[in-house]
């Protein structure tokens, strides 16, 4: 599975990129309000960090402001993925840019019917946003599950980008049942190696191997 950071936090950006566990990263409005930079100027700058795909969403809401905005969102770097929203305008400007060899990431997604949709409009991506639902008490995963199976019987080649993930239990879970990415806030990424018996354990070889005096360096 691959993963993706969910921010526009070039400190968080940099610091797990080093990691070499970071494939990609995504952004949203909410993302780059927060960040407080100009949004070309931070999109340029996370693709210069990062070099898998690089989603930046248009602000447009009709379908030719969309491919407007999404054309020049791709101008930015080779890596970018002109991010849509799941609703008729965004499955045009879907198809259209698509259609120009962009990479592709549609947005907001809640049901397996609007995947469906994306998919046929030539999405590179599917954003399922599994949090959201299991705040209005749905199940996120039973969705990204839906789409698997979906995308799997007719051998779509859009990849099941699961995002609004909040916890570990969600990585796991997507991972279980094949997301092909998850996008995560960085610090759900930072608490994935996290174990209590594993920083125990490690405590107690550190305290016996200090009786021992050595250096396997010397
Ligand atoms: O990738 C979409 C994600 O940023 C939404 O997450 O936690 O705002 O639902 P959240």
């Amino acid at each position: 599975m691959k993963f993706f950071v969910d921010t526009a936090e070039i400190d968080d950006i940099k610091d797990l990129a080093a990691t070499g566990m970071v494939d990609g990263v995504t952004t949203n409005p909410s993302l780059i309000m927060k960040s407080g930079r100009d949004i070309i100027e931070v999109t340029k700058e996370i693709c210069s960090i990062v070099d898998g795909p690089v989603s930046a969403e248009v602000a447009a809401t009709e379908a030719d402001a969309m491919i407007a905005e999404g054309r020049k969102l791709a101008e930015i770097a080779d890596n970018i993925a002109v991010k849509v929203p799941l609703n008729w305008d965004g499955l045009k400007a879907c198809k259209t840019l698509s259609g120009e060899g962009k990479m592709v990431n549609v947005t907001l997604c809640f049901s397996a019917n609007q995947a469906l949709l994306a998919a046929k409009a030539g999405a590179t991506f599917i954003s399922p946003f599994i949090g959201r639902l299991d705040d209005i008490n749905l199940d996120g995963m039973d969705l990204i599950a839906e789409i698997r199976q979906i995308y799997d019987n007719y051998h779509f080649q859009t990849e099941i980008l699961a995002a609004s993930i909040r916890t570990v239990n969600h990585v796991k879970d997507c991972a279980l049942v094949g997301a092909d990415v998850g996008t995560m806030p960085p610090d759900v990424i930072r608490k994935l190696a996290d174990h209590v018996l594993t920083a125990k354990g490690l405590d107690a070889f550190m305290k016996d191997w200090a009786k021992t005096g050595q250096n396997i360096l010397s």
